[in-house]
Parts: structure tokens; sequence; C-alpha cells
């Protein structure tokens, strides 16, 4: 996820462009870039923040009023300066900016490279970039010709805008999958990937829609012709949100928007890496580790917090599927305790922000004795990402809220398509199975937006127990960890006391606790331990003790026994707590509200504990 924004118009580019890139840094904050067209395109890009660019430019020439600017949050490449956006084509014609994932790019890059073409960064954007001029040269079409004919044969997502060097009076902008917003003003457009650095200059909008390509010319009208050449007439909206409510895309708080992302950021994580019709799970950067996961003798997971609980999962699903046994270490207590670690072991480290101070410093101590570390994390160019030796990001796109949501189902869909890749491998699933699965892994972004429309429901039972105490978590199997993590979110932004437990293990104590007053939280979804579930809800009934339960669609054995029921999709045992989840965040997030909690930032908490 990145933030693009172009002017073009009467005014100084240059102020506009760099307000609009703080506006947008929320988006991505790993490097920023800024190119405007004085005589010739002057393109000025660095690593980190919006203020380092700023300061960078200082003192050079930042004239003229046509410009292109980007903030980055790197999925190909590591933040540097050479990956940082704009990048130009191979013969200087073209500058371009590029929010999305471009799938086909390996391919597109070689047959580039055979036609010799030469690539400064890593980055997908160079090889879109010079693709068009690539084709606009060697078909002799013009610019706008070349961008369509470009991204019909691109695969993937992208908000594209395009500057060129020979039509300096135009901007070319493009859509699918990643979103783009059109200011228009008194003689002047604005370019974005949200409002947020127009809604200054003007509330009059055009949210393009996939695969539409805007021209943007000086002094003319806009524009809109789809890549299939199906001529649109713009939309013009007016915008009527403030600033704030803006980058939270009209959320009220970062940690709602986030959740309802989901089904987004789910689908980018498998994006390329999930071909269901051809049989196929890709992991490009643990490709090199395959023989060695595929005869490992044991996979230790290490993390904190939210990610710890994802490697629960994980360790649930490495041994169903892989029949490699699992260990899953607390990164703190891992990195003190002495661990027997062999040189044959492989150590996942799962991380969000890739900062954790335990988790970096358990790695450091599982490398140093000789295992080979993967990390699974969301930030490209972290200090996790690069002291592994390799593994693979989650796409979730920045998270903001402290309490993690997004990037936990990512975790859980990148630790599936490894665990998938393995079992099929080493044959430890037959054909059939692993066909099944791989084709319900992709219609999972669908079940989890069936899942977030549970959320009235989720609203009626928070507000009749955002007084409550204290709340108990239950579920077994897979759901375990669903209910360590849901207790974990109602804990971290309710500051209400909640325990996550094995339901079984109930008996051993938490049993004595439930009374009338105490609201239990029952994963009880059909398959797995169901009816063993279902007697522990009995168990709970029994005491008078208050069933919130998450089931199945359809369910009809624990209505009869629930007091609440939020209805999840169907889906294969080991996906649940991908849907899951997803009501346990809902209701933390509506109690959270109602109690006046600081959602996004609760007290005591920090995005990213870069101490020990
Ligand atoms: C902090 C955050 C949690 C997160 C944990 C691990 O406690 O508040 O949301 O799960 O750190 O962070 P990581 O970035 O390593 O996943």
């Amino acid at each position: 996820m990145c933030g693009i924004v172009a002017y073009i118009g009467p005014k100084q580019a240059y102020p506009i462009l760099i307000n609009g890139l703080y506006r947008l840094e929320y988006r991505g904050y790993d490097s920023a870039g800024i190119a405007i067209f004085n005589e010739g395109i002057n393109l000025y890009k660095c690593k980190g923040k919006v203020a380092e660019l700023e300061s960078f430019v200082k003192g050079k020439d930042i004239t003229g009023n046509i410009g292109i600017a980007h903030t980055r949050w790197a999925t190909h490449g590591e933040p540097s300066d050479v990956n940082a956006h704009p990048v130009s084509s191979y013969r200087k014609q073209l500058t371009l900016i590029h929010n999305g994932i471009i799938e086909n790019y390996a391919s597109l890059k070689e047959e580039l490279t055979q036609r010799g073409y030469k690539f400064e960064s890593q980055t997908d954007t160079e090889v879109l970039v010079n693709l068009i001029e690539d084709i606009k040269t060697k078909e002799g079409v013009d610019l706008v010709e070349a961008v369509k004919i470009a991204l019909n044969q691109v695969i993937g997502a992208y908000a594209i805008v395009v500057m060129s060097h020979d039509q300096p009076d135009m901007l070319i902008a493009a859509k699918k999958g990643s979103p783009m917003v059109i200011g228009i003003g008194n003689d002047e457009y604005f370019v974005a990937s949200d409002a947020t650095p127009i809604v200054e200059h003007t509330t009059h909008v055009v949210y393009m829609n996939d695969e539409e390509v805007a021209v943007i010319r000086r002094n003319h009208e806009l524009e809109i012709v789809t890549i299939r050449n199906e001529v649109k007439t713009p939309y013009v909206q007016e915008l009527e949100m403030n600033l704030s409510a803006l980058a939270k895309e009209g959320y009220e708080h970062f940690m709602l928007k986030e959740i309802y992302e989901q089904p987004r950021s789910v689908r980018d994580s498998m994006r390329g890496r999930l071909n269901a019709r051809a049989g196929v799970v890709v992991l490009g950067g643990v490709i090199d580790f395959e023989q060695k996961l595929v005869s490992a003798r044991r996979i230790i997971m290490v993390a904190c917090g939210t990610s710890w609980h994802a490697c629960l999962v994980g360790e649930y699903l490495f041994e169903d599927l892989t029949r490699i046994p699992v260990e899953v270490e607390y990164a703190s207590e891992f990195r003190y305790r002495n661990p027997v670690i062999r040189e044959d072991d492989i150590v996942i480290a799962i991380s969000q922000s890739g900062e954790t101070a335990d988790t970096l410093a358990a790695i450091e101590l599982a490398k140093s004795k000789g295992a080979t570390i993967l990390g699974i994390c969301n930030v490209v160019g972290s200090s996790i990402s690069r002291a592994t030796h390799g593994g693979s990001f989650t796409h979730a796109g920045p998270e903001i809220g402290v309490a993690s949501t997004k990037a936990f189902t990512a975790q859980v869909t990148i630790l599936s398509l490894m665990a998938l890749m393995i079992a099929s491998k080493k044959g430890t699933i037959s054909k059939s199975r692993y066909q099944q699965l791989l084709n319900e892994m992709e219609i999972l972004p669908e079940k989890i937006e069936e899942a977030l429309s549970s959320d009235a429901t989720v609203l009626d039972i928070s507000k009749k127990f955002k007084d409550a105490r204290n709340f108990l978590y239950l579920g077994r199997g897979y759901n375990f960890p669903v209910a360590l993590e849901g207790a974990l979110k109602l804990k971290e932004i309710s500051y209400i006391h909640a325990e996550g437990y094995p339901a079984a293990e109930m008996k051993h104590g938490p049993i004595a606790l439930i009374d009338a007053h105490m609201p239990v939280v029952v994963i009880a979804t059909n398959k797995g331990s169901y009816e063993k579930v279902i007697s522990n809800i009995q168990e709970v009934k029994a005491r008078n003790g208050i069933i919130i339960a998450v089931v199945t669609k359809g369910d009809k054995a624990v209505k009869t026994m629930a007091d609440y029921i939020i209805e999840v999709p169907e889906t294969e045992e080991m996906f649940v707590p991908i849907l899951a989840v997803v009501p346990l965040q809902l209701l933390s997030y509506h109690i959270a509200v109602l109690r006046g909690c600081n959602v996004d930032q609760p007290r005591n908490l920090a995005k990213s504990v870069t101490v020990e």
C-alpha cells in the first residue's frame, strides 16, 4: 500500500504535492519521491519519511506546475532511494508512480530484458513503466494507447499516474484494485489515492473505477476511457467529509477500517502466490528453503502478542498438513531460557512490525546456533525481515490501530500457504485434498466479507455487555488460538479482564468463575471438536453462565443453548480462525467504543515494542 498524488494546473505543484504526501503518509512511510516538470523532469526521491524528502529537495529546482509524488510502503524491493517512486523508464521518456502489485512482473521483466531494457531497481513498477515505453516505441502509438495496451498485459493491482517528457501538459491515471480519486478545480486537476490531499483545494471529485484510464490535459475536459476502449462519462461527486475522516476512509477509527480491510488484505497476501486453477502455491522468498522445509525434523515458531497467536494456528496447520513437529515459543522466553536449537532446525519468526525487540533477539540467538530463519513480516525492510534468511511478506498494508487485526489474518494466510506448499512437496496430502483446500482458500476473502456482515448483531451484543467486568473466551483445536486472540483484543482496547482458554481446560479452574454475570464467548463452529464444545457450553449453562457463541451459518444445535449467536460462513476447519476472529475483533471494538476508550491508541500499549 502506497500513497500517490499528482497535480496539473496553473499553480506551483510542489506545495500541493508535498502537503498531499504528508496527508497520505499513513498509507506508507518507508520512502518518498516527487517529479516536477520544468523544461525537463526533475526527479527527487529518497528513503525515509516525507520530512526527509522535504529536507532533501531544499535548494533544488522544484518549480513547475505539473508533477507527481509518492509515499511508499514497500512490497517488491527493500525501501531504498533507488526503489522509491517516481520511477523513470529506461530511455527516460516516462516517469510513473504506482500503488499496487504487478503479479506477472517477472515474466514481463524477462521479455523486456531480452529486448535490451536495463533495470536499476527491484520494483515491479520499473517493469510497468518500461513496458509502456516499449509499447509506445515499438508500436508507434500515442501514450494513452500505450498505457491501455500495457495494462491489458498486466496481472495484478495498480493505481498509476504517468508523466511524459514529450507531452508535459498531460497526466495519465489508471487504476485496478487500488484506489484513485481525481479532484476537479478551476482549470486544475488533482489525482490521489484518497481525497485527503484534494479536499482543501476542491470538493468536486471523480472516483475512478477499475480498468479506467483518465486522460488529464491542461485546459481540457477530463476524459475517461476503459482499457478496452469504452468511453465513460466522468461522474462528479461532492465531497462532504473532513480530513481526518477521509484518512480513515469514513471509518470512525483506523482499527475498524483495518477490520473491514481484511477481505482485501487477505486477497493481497495470496495474490501472485496462490493459483487454485493451476493447483500451485509459490512463495518466492521461501522457494530456496523448500528442500530444507520438506526434510525438516522440527520447526520452531517465535513471536509476541497477536503474532504469537498466529504461530499457534501455524502449529496446528503445519502438524496437520506437513507432519513436521512444531514448537511455538514466546520470543521473550525463548531468548533467555537456554533452548535446544540444532543446525537442522527451522525457525519461523512472525512479526507485523518487523521491529519487536524480543523477536529480533530470538532470531539472533537461533541464528548463532546455525538454525535457518524464515520471517513472516508485514513491513518490508524492517529489522526482522533483514535479519532472516528468507520468508514471505504479508501484504496487509500499514496497520495503524495499535491492536493488531488485519496483520493476524494475513499471517495465518501465509502460514496456510506455506504449510500447503510443503505438504504437497512432501506428499503428506493427497492431490484431491490439496486441490480442495486451494479452492477453499481462494474464496476466503468473500467469506470474510460475509463474516463482516455480523457487525450489527455484534454491536447489539456489545451494548448488553459493555459493563461486564470479566469475559471468558473458549475454543478447541484451531479455535483455541482464536479464543486467546479474542480475549487479548478485548483486554487491549476496552480494559476489561478477559481470559482465553481451551474449552475443555475450563473444568480445571475457570469454571469456578462462572456465574450469571460472566459472559462466555465460545467459538463453536461445526468442524473438529464440535460435539465436545457443545458439552462445554452445557457445563457453562448449568452454572448460569451467559453464552455468546460464534457458530457456522445455519447451525441448529448451539442455537438452542446459547444466549447470543454470531454466524460465520462454513469453511474448512483449518481456515476457521481467519473467519471466526472477525466478529471477535468487532466485539472488542464496539465494547471499547461504547466504554469511551481510545481505540486506536489504547493506554500503556505501543504498536511496535522495540524494547525488551
Ligand atoms: C505489540 C502490539 C501487538 C503486537 C505485538 C507484536 O504488543 O501492540 O498488537 O501483536 O506487539 O508485534 P509484532 O509487530 O512483532 O507483530
